[in-house]
């Protein structure tokens, strides 16, 4: 019998590839979306749609019970719906740690709890690596912004629930088809404009989106329960690596502007201003800054290699892969 899996923010990037990969693996799959949540890349006929409002206990136990009387219980959940970039700071904890806390206690109140609740958390909720070592699951978890403070504070309740079978996930910066947030870069690289805030070159760890969306399910299918799992495509690179593999896919040459900190301090801020007037985030914007300026972002996976993950995709094909689909779904220029 196929196995039910529910996967919350279904709409977003990472979302859509986590619904792929459970359809492929033959799951029963329900995508977990807001009423206003966008469908363009949920056009598989295999999927089952699922409303859902956590900031609402009732609406949130409406839309479970439904699901109950007609299906039963979820085998697997993975609650992947957050928020990384908003107008309105006090989203983050609103969103990342409350409305997870609110729908761990519907599945518990509704006897909904599923065989493993995979919590998709961030690298930011352990903050940069202390000196020159790489981030563990071992170090002291200090986040530098409020949204890692948020996932940090989602995983301490998770912790604090020892019965509630749980495990989280920490990706480190996610890249691929459909993403937003790093086509901001290509973009500049496109335009012959290379950017490097401050002079120093940061550690950094990345992991192509179909790798995530494989190591997450390889996971929730394992034994490992009530840790978490940092994940990454197993490289060490930093910012010159990531725009030179750009520049060599584009056949592009730059100029480099290397943005003094303070300067990109006072963009930070007008971008912030600019998007509150026009009710958008912007990829740019003082919590992210405070990420960018931290130095070692490298990390260590052990946990996850134990598994036995192994990526498909390093950087250098990951990024390739990713330019092709943006030139032939039309974002870039061939
Ligand atoms: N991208 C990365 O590099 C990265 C790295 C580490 C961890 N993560 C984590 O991975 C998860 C997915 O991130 P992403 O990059 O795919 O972001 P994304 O494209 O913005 O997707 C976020 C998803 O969460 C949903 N969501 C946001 N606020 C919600 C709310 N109040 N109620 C219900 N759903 C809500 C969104 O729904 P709508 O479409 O309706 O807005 C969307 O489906 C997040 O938890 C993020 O923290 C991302």
């Amino acid at each position: 019998m196929q196995k039910k899996i529910l996967i919350t923010g279904a709409s977003g990037f990472i979302g859509s590839f986590l619904v792929e990969e459970a359809i492929k693996r033959n799951y029963q799959t329900f995508a977990g979306i807001r009423t206003a949540g966008n469908k363009k890349y949920l056009s598989d006929p295999h999927i089952h749609f699922l409303e859902m409002d956590f900031s609402n206990d009732i609406l949130l136990d409406n839309a479970l019970n439904n699901f109950a009387g007609e299906y039963g219980r979820f085998d697997f959940i993975i609650h992947n719906a957050g928020v990384t970039k908003s107008i309105n700071k006090a989203m983050y904890s609103l969103v990342n740690f409350e409305n997870t806390k609110r729908f761990v206690h519907a599945l518990q109140r509704n006897n909904l709890v599923p065989n493993k609740f995979v919590y998709i958390s961030s690298l930011a909720s352990f903050g940069p690596g202390i000196n020159a070592c790489p981030i563990t699951t071992c170090q002291i978890q200090q986040p530098l912004t409020r949204y890692g403070k948020s996932k940090l504070k989602a995983e301490q309740f998770l912790y604090a629930n020892s019965a509630f079978p749980f495990l989280i996930i920490n990706p480190a910066a996610v890249y691929g088809p459909r993403d937003k947030d790093f086509f901001f870069l290509l973009k500049s690289i496109q335009k012959h404009i290379e950017i490097y805030i401050g002079s120093t070159e940061q550690l950094l760890s990345f992991i192509h989106v179909q790798d995530l969306a494989e190591a997450i399910f390889l996971s929730m299918e394992s034994a490992a329960i009530h840790q978490n799992l940092i994940v990454s495509d197993l490289n060490l690179y930093t910012s010159k690596t990531f725009n030179r593999i750009v520049k060599k896919n584009l056949d592009k040459k730059t100029i480099v502007f290397v943005v003094p900190v303070f300067v990109a301090r006072l963009v930070a801020m007008f971008s912030e201003i600019a998007g509150r007037i026009k009710g958008k985030a912007s990829v740019l914007n003082s919590e992210h800054l405070k990420e960018i300026e931290a130095m070692n972002w490298s990390v260590n996976c052990t946990e996850i290699i134990k598994l036995g993950f192994l990526p498909q995709f390093n950087l250098e094909e990951g990024l390739k892969h990713t330019i092709q689909w943006y030139k032939k779904h039309g974002w870039l220029k061939s």
